[in-house]
């Protein structure tokens, strides 16, 4: 039996992504010493094999069928637009893709004035401003802490993540405009759907039926 390998993105989305394998009777223990510095863990019997990676790098992994399946936020799927079958939403690391920025922001949006967006997600800003609002902007792109961007003078509003809110509340920023809706999906690479189709097929069941269960 070939391996079965499983990307997940690092950090908390990963802890609970494996909190669902374990629930559908898929453990990796191996996993969760914190200070282990191996790279990929692997469950012999069950022939399966998961390895973390930065988020943006899972769809690349998956796409070119290095990982069978990935676990990543719907935010890095489309920014990444990479070539995969998204199966399913895990209905975790629920959050929204919003334009965010200072109240006095609004007007300058409402009124398509030429302005400055600072986000890490280049694409998903330039297809929302310009495919569905037709509206000409200018694309800064960062790297982390965007709500620095518009209280420093970067760009009148920034796109980016917004869970509960508080690191805009505390920065005195607030939600413009809402993008989409964002959680974790699991992603099957195009090949393996085929090859692999038994066994994904089975995970992807037991993953609908355990959110049935916990009614996510
Ligand atoms: C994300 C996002 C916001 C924050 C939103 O940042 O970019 O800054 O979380 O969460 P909240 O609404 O609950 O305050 P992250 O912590 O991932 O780091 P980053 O700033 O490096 O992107």
């Amino acid at each position: 039996m070939r391996y079965l390998t499983v990307a997940l993105a690092k950090g908390r989305l990963a802890k609970k992504a494996m909190k669902m394998f374990e629930a559908i009777g898929i453990f990796c223990d191996e996993m969760k010493d914190e200070d282990s510095r191996k790279l990929i863990f692997v469950n012999e019997k069950l022939g399966m094999r998961f390895f973390l990676a930065k988020a943006s790098d899972v769809p690349t992994y998956v796409e070119y069928g290095a990982a069978d399946i990935g676990i990543v936020g719907r935010d890095t799927i489309l920014e990444e637009g990479r070539k995969l079958y998204e199966v399913m939403d895990l209905a975790i690391g629920k959050c929204r893709m919003c334009v965010c920025g200072p109240e006095t922001a609004r007007e300058r949006l409402k009124h398509h004035e030429l302005i400055r967006v600072a986000t890490k997600y280049p694409n998903i800003a330039k297809d929302y401003f310009y495919n569905q609002k037709y509206q000409t902007v200018e694309i800064i792109k960062l790297n982390g802490s965007i709500e620095l961007a518009p209280i420093v003078g970067l760009s009148e509003v920034i796109v980016d993540i917004v869970e509960t809110g508080s690191t805009l509340r505390e920065n005195g920023l607030t939600v413009l405009e809402e993008v989409c809706g964002l959680s974790a999906r699991m992603v099957v690479n195009q090949v393996s759907m085929k090859t692999e189709n038994q066994r994904i097929t089975r995970i992807i069941k037991d993953f609908q039926g355990l959110l049935k269960e916990t009614g996510g």
